[in-house]
């Protein structure tokens, strides 16, 4: 990908915009739960104001009605956790559009909830005009908004002197670049989750590119019974059992393919207090529910992951929320830290279970982004990416 990136201008004096995603988790009284996405952003803040520039920095937190933030939609506790990671005071802007505001140079404030403004989300033009006259170089570092096309993702692109790319942005760009258009193989990708509906198009893609394509949750089920095999009173989408098929034939026309459960965990019920019973695939009961994958499929999919080159993760196997149906995700997880390969994950439920199998560190790359890992993952154009193209184009 050729857009410019922060390192190539310099800074010194500069009024620099930089729009980030520091859309964290909050619980009822307004606290960060998880500031992963906030820690991500600070090298491009750091490395702005070591360069002499007067930094703006903005987000969106959450989706407000535009024009109408309420107190609950405000950076006002984002303000707080960045001045305690800078050591530095983050001063917080509201009504920032026209300007009116100082920042010096080597300083940084905050500007108020991007998603305040009126035309945001419509990438509004003449919003987008305003904002990027207010600064000489605009950075993008908001890799978990580049599915968007909004005016602090895209219109301001557009306008701004300058336009380039953060360093978090590039990175993510780089590594899922790397995973996915230039892998090491066998690239080996594991898709799970609920519906096959809902990843349909990244299924697709995917068959079209990696070796191994390992599913999971929900999504087995349905390529369990495009096998025809027993699936009980489990979830599935029985309309898109042919389109299971048609990937699985996709793939094998390839030399590819897609690993089926040889055993699984089922339950006659789903709940904490629900008794687990392992069954070979060919044993599901009617009314059995399958949530997790058995011990002889985890030791196929462990030999898979264990001579992969890149490994691409999104989504748990079973309900690891409960422990009796969490042991596919817990050994897979452990599988890809022990794995050689270079592994890349993504996805709210994929970073839940990073995190309760303590693995973070053995994996190659973790994503901020939710719903833009899942487009790029669908080989779609990131918005956001593709206008910072065409302006290093211009340039
Ligand atoms: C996310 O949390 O995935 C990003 O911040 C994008 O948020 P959005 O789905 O509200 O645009």
């Amino acid at each position: 990908m050729k857009f410019k990136r922060l390192s190539d201008f310099d800074l010194k004096g500069k009024r620099v915009f930089i729009r980030a995603d520091l859309n964290v988790p909050q619980d009822e009284h307004g606290n960060i739960t998880e500031d992963t996405r906030i820690r991500a952003s600070i090298p491009a803040i750091e490395y702005c104001l070591k360069a002499g520039a007067a930094v703006m920095l903005t987000s969106h937190l959450g989706r407000p009605v535009e024009g109408d933030l309420k107190p609950e939609d405000s950076l006002a506790p984002i303000a707080r956790r960045l001045a305690e990671l800078l050591e530095r005071k983050v001063p917080l802007i509201g009504n920032w559009v026209d300007g009116g505001f100082e920042v010096k140079t080597g300083e940084i404030v905050l500007l108020e909830n991007c998603r305040g403004n009126k035309g945001e989300k419509k990438n509004d033009d003449a919003l987008a005009k305003k904002m990027a006259k207010l600064c000489d170089i605009y950075v993008n570092d908001a890799f978990g908004t580049a599915h968007r096309a909004e005016a602090t993702t895209y219109g301001i692109a557009k306008y701004a002197p300058v336009a380039c790319a953060g360093p978090l942005l590039a990175a993510e760009l780089d590594a899922l670049g790397r995973a996915l258009n230039n892998p090491k193989r066998p690239l080996v990708a594991i898709v799970a989750g609920s519906k096959v509906s809902s990843k349909l198009t990244i299924l697709k893609s995917l068959a079209e590119k990696v070796d191994q394509l390992i599913v999971g949750g929900g999504i087995a089920n349905t390529f369990m019974a495009a096998n025809d095999l027993p699936i009980g009173n489990s979830l599935v989408e029985l309309d898109l059992v042919e389109e299971a098929r048609n990937i699985m034939d996709m793939m094998d026309k390839r030399g590819a393919s897609v690993p089926i459960p040889e055993d699984v965990v089922v339950a006659n019920e789903l709940s904490s207090l629900a008794r687990a019973n392992r069954v070979s695939v060919k044993d599901v009961a009617p009314d059995d529910m399958i949530l997790d994958i058995g011990p002889r499929t985890l030791a196929k999919f462990a030999n898979i992951l264990a001579h992969a080159g890149t490994i691409v993760w999104n989504g748990p196997l079973g309900v690891f929320e409960f422990d009796q149906f969490g042991g596919g995700t817990k050994m897979l997880a452990a599988a890809i830290a022990h794995s050689p390969a270079f592994s890349i994950a993504g996805g709210g439920d994929t970073l839940a279970a990073i995190a309760k199998y303590h693995i973070e560190k053995q994996i190659g790359y973790i994503s901020t982004g939710g719903g833009a890992f899942l487009e790029f993952l669908e080989g779609r154009t990131l918005p956001a990416v593709e206008i910072l193209e065409q302006r290093a184009a211009a340039q």
